[in-house]
């Protein structure tokens, strides 16, 4: 296992877009329990593997407060949306930020788990909203997306000043 670097915004490779994954070969697993251990080590709830440069099409999560139930999606796909929340977000690669954004509060989806059987779940609540912001990582799209323009545009230039302060 190994922990892997944590891309951050505004960085590019952030846009990539993932390309689904054909075969969950060994290079596949050893991906996603690296995304398990690196997401733990972070205490995040939730990574996508374009967070990690990878465009695999995968995400791991786990919302429990024990941090003992990692939930897998290899090809993830919402087959169904309802309802609409507002809930504070935030993400990994955009540190310490935190902010309202839309989601349906149910979902229905569709993946592949780490041994590439089928399942498909319903999920409520904050694992419907975590698995809707992973998903959207793995079509390129950060929750500040969902901001005003005008909000994004301040977050960008924080964090901007934040990484070259970093470098200085
Ligand atoms: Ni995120």
């Amino acid at each position: 296992m190994a922990l892997l670097e944590i891309l951050r915004y505004p960085d590019s490779r952030l846009r990539n877009r993932a390309k689904p994954v054909d075969t969950i070969d060994a290079e596949t697993r050893q991906l996603v329990d690296d995304m398990f251990e690196t997401m733990y080590k972070a205490s995040g709830i939730g990574l996508a593997a374009i967070q990690v440069n990878s465009t695999k099409r995968l995400l791991v999560l786990d919302i429990s407060e024990q941090r003992d139930d990692p939930l897998c999606l290899i090809n993830p796909e919402i087959l169904s949306k309802e309802g609409e929340s507002k809930e504070e977000e935030g993400c990994l690669s955009v540190p310490g930020i935190y902010e309202p954004v839309k989601r349906a509060t149910h979902i229905l989806v569709k993946a592949l788990d780490r041994d590439g059987n089928s399942i498909e779940l319903e999920l409520e609540g904050l694992p419907a909203v975590c698995v809707q912001h992973e998903i959207d990582h793995l079509d390129g799209k950060l929750f500040i997306d969902h901001l005003s323009r005008l909000k994004s545009t301040r977050i960008r230039k924080k964090l901007e000043k934040e990484a070259r302060q970093a470098d200085d």
